[in-house]
């Protein structure tokens, strides 16, 4: 078996000293793709901080086991500041890590990759736009696209399917399908036809977490830990919801 790239040992986390997650263990792969699924309010957001260490955990390690990597991070839609006045092009070279700590000098390898990302996301014509100015869908392409500036080891999504279209998000989830060939991806979603039909294993947080090592949607799962009505309104809910939590 291969060596954990980033490990979450008994993380007990939360603010202001009130904990939001209890006793999480969570060990990611090489090659990993972990739909994590929840409530509201559940802690998914809280539980993708601690991995990124935004958090530290008041109980509990984050480690990882086979050395330092890059972690690609697509932030939730809501949480972004559009305000501040930078262009898509700025935000996506954002993601470069530099020694500047003020304004980031590119090499040329860095600004081929920064424009190949840009062409390939299809955001070439919104290159100068600032980021105010965009959709929420083109935001989402801006994001996706700084996250992989650095060609993670691990990506992580938290929720990357809001304000995108069905075209994009098609188009989004054959990309990551493939850059999982390459990379160990966390999506959090709330999307669970999406989460079953994509995602290797399934991580359900709500304050604990439950592991599962498949990609079956249960119906012990959802009651516990998401909105039945979200599958009501998927049209192509997976059967494998009917079968009994275990
Ligand atoms: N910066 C913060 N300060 C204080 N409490 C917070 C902060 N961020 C989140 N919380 C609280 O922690 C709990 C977990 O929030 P979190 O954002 O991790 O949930 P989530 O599962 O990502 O929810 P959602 O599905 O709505 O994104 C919530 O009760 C939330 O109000
Ligand atoms: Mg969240």
């Amino acid at each position: 078996m291969n060596k954990a790239i980033a490990e979450l040992e008994d993380v007990t986390a939360g603010y202001n000293g009130e904990a939001v997650l209890r006793n999480i263990s969570l060990k990611v792969y090489p090659k990993d793709f972990i739909g994590v699924i929840g409530p509201n309010g559940g802690g998914k957001t809280t539980m993708v901080k601690v991995l990124l260490g935004i958090i530290q955990p008041f109980k509990g390690q984050v480690s990882f086991p086979s050395g330092k990597i890059n972690i690609g991070y697509l932030p939730q839609a809501s949480r972004v500041d559009r305000s501040f006045p930078i262009s898509v092009e700025e935000v996506i070279q954002s993601g470069f890590k530099t020694g500047s700590a003020w304004w980031p000098r590119l090499s040329k390898a860095q600004k081929a990759r920064s424009t190949k990302l840009i062409d390939e996301t299809g955001l070439s014509a919104y290159r100068k736009r600032p980021i105010g100015e965009l959709s929420g869908g083109q935001l989402q392409r801006v994001l996706l696209s700084r996250a992989l500036i650095n060609q993670p080891e691990l990506l992580i999504l938290d929720e990357p399917n809001t304000y995108v279209d069905k075209n994009f998000e098609g188009e989004l989830y054959k990309w990551l399908q493939e850059l999982n060939k390459n990379m160990a991806i966390i999506l959090v979603s709330h999307d669970v036809g999406t989460i079953s039909s994509m995602v290797k294993t399934i991580a359900c947080v709500n304050q604990n977490m439950h592991y599962h090592p498949s990609n079956e949607v249960t119906a012990g799962m959802l009651e516990s830990y998401n909105a039945p009505l979200k599958i009501v309104a998927h049209d192509k809910a997976p059967r494998s919801i009917l079968n009994k939590h275990i």
